[in-house]
């Protein structure tokens, strides 16, 4: 058998062939099956954008509007999940409350038919359409609401943000909201999509798939480090406090949220994108402190940590932009995964095409032979 040099983090190990999509991390290039993210950012809707990455291709005008249709009725969740949901104690993280309502849904469609196309549009759709309706309703509830209903009449992230806020968003608001969804929707093979092709390959249901990725996504160094950036923008306070508090992270070797990438040795493309975002609500809405805080940290990280490639990554500039749309801080990282879902799904699908599961080695640094010890003499 052939022998691999262990790798921490499996840091440049290929663990599939994929043609979903691809980062050039020296030149600051992302590409979503061939096209170019800003492009995508810039014309693109959020549901189109599934599309592409699931089924290959960008959907003609009839392909997009079955499918718009589709996942637009499909956005009720059941009364039992509701019912479950409300058991759920308040003060829990939204990303467990969505984690368990994933999985929930896996009880009501336990057939895995995972060859027939029907079977899987019938999933992604779901999955899509009722992932947003858990977050905003766990939301409400947490709040001693009752869930709002889905409005028919308005499209996904409009939809989403009425959910959400109980009242209709402005266009700009939800337009730009839709955007961060096409930011957030797929990157190559990140832990959480690791994650999804390894339950995936086990050939489980794909609401178990998208239920492991949204635990995986949940952690600080991957979806939870937007939530952090806003607690580091709010602890600094201050333009003038931005070179003393990096210098004390330095010093005690902290980690800076929303800076650096595993990939990205230069700024995220996403990260620029959503700074320019942030500036057009600002101009709309009115400016932000933590915005003139986020640029000074930008600077004097640069300053200090780009010989090691460390720039601002897609999880920076976004608690800002989700913050000025008036999303709590806590629902930063379901709103990544409800982006997400798209990405996992597409994963799920190119897995289910040429599977084997998953099934790595490990390098034993333990013992051998050791006596079993009766319990008295421990
Ligand atoms: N602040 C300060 N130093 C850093 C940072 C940072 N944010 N990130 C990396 N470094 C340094 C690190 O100390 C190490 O230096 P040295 O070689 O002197 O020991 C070097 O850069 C390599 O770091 P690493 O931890 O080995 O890099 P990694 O590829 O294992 O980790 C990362 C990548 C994203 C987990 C890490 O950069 C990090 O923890 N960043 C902060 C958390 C964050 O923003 N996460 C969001 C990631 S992007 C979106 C997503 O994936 O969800």
């Amino acid at each position: 058998m052939m022998v691999c040099e262990y790798k921490p983090g499996l840091e440049g190990i290929p663990a599939a062939e994929s043609s979903v999509s691809d980062v050039d991390g020296q030149k600051g290039i992302l590409e979503y099956r061939g096209i170019r993210i800003e492009e995508l950012a810039q014309k693109s809707t959020f549901l189109e954008t599934a599309y592409l990455l699931i089924w290959g291709q960008l959907p003609t005008s009839e392909e997009l509007q079955a499918f718009e249709h589709e996942v637009r009725f499909h956005r009720r969740i059941k009364y039992r999940i509701r019912d479950m949901m409300k058991c759920f104690p308040e003060s829990g993280h939204p990303m467990d409350a969505l984690q368990a309502s994933a999985a929930a849904l896996g009880l009501f469609y336990s057939r895995r038919d995972l060859h027939n196309p029907a079977y899987i549009r019938d999933a992604v759709v779901r999955l899509l359409a009722t992932i947003p309706t858990m977050v905003a309703a766990f939301q409400l509830m947490r709040k001693g609401n009752d869930p709002v209903r889905p409005r028919d009449d308005l499209d996904y992230s409009a939809n989403f943000l009425y959910m959400l806020n109980e009242k209709e968003p402005d266009p700009l608001a939800a337009r730009i909201f839709d955007v961060c969804l096409i930011l957030h929707a797929e990157h190559t093979m990140n832990a959480s999509t690791f994650s999804a092709r390894v339950t995936a390959s086990t050939l489980t249901d794909p609401y178990a798939v998208v239920a492991s990725a949204v635990g995986t996504l949940g952690g600080p160094l991957h979806g939870g480090a937007n939530e952090e950036v806003i607690q580091m923008l709010e602890e600094i306070g201050s333009v003038g406090n931005v070179r003393p508090y990096l210098e004390d992270c330095l010093q005690r070797k902290a980690k800076i949220m929303g800076f650096g990438h595993r990939v990205y040795k230069v700024k995220d493309p996403r990260a620029t994108i959503l700074q320019d975002l942030a500036q057009q609500l600002f101009a709309k809405f009115g400016s932000d402190k933590y915005y003139d805080i986020a640029v000074e940290m930008e600077r004097v990280v640069e300053e200090k940590l780009a010989h090691k490639g460390i720039y601002p990554n897609v999880d920076f500039y976004s608690g800002l932009v989700y913050a000025k749309l008036g999303i709590p801080t806590d629902l930063f990282t379901p709103i990544f995964a409800i982006a997400r879902v798209a990405g996992w799904l597409a994963h799920w699908k190119e897995q289910l095409a040429e599977n084997r599961i998953f099934r790595p080695t490990q390098v034993y640094n333990g013992q051998h032979e050791i006596a079993y010890t009766a319990i008295e003499e421990r």
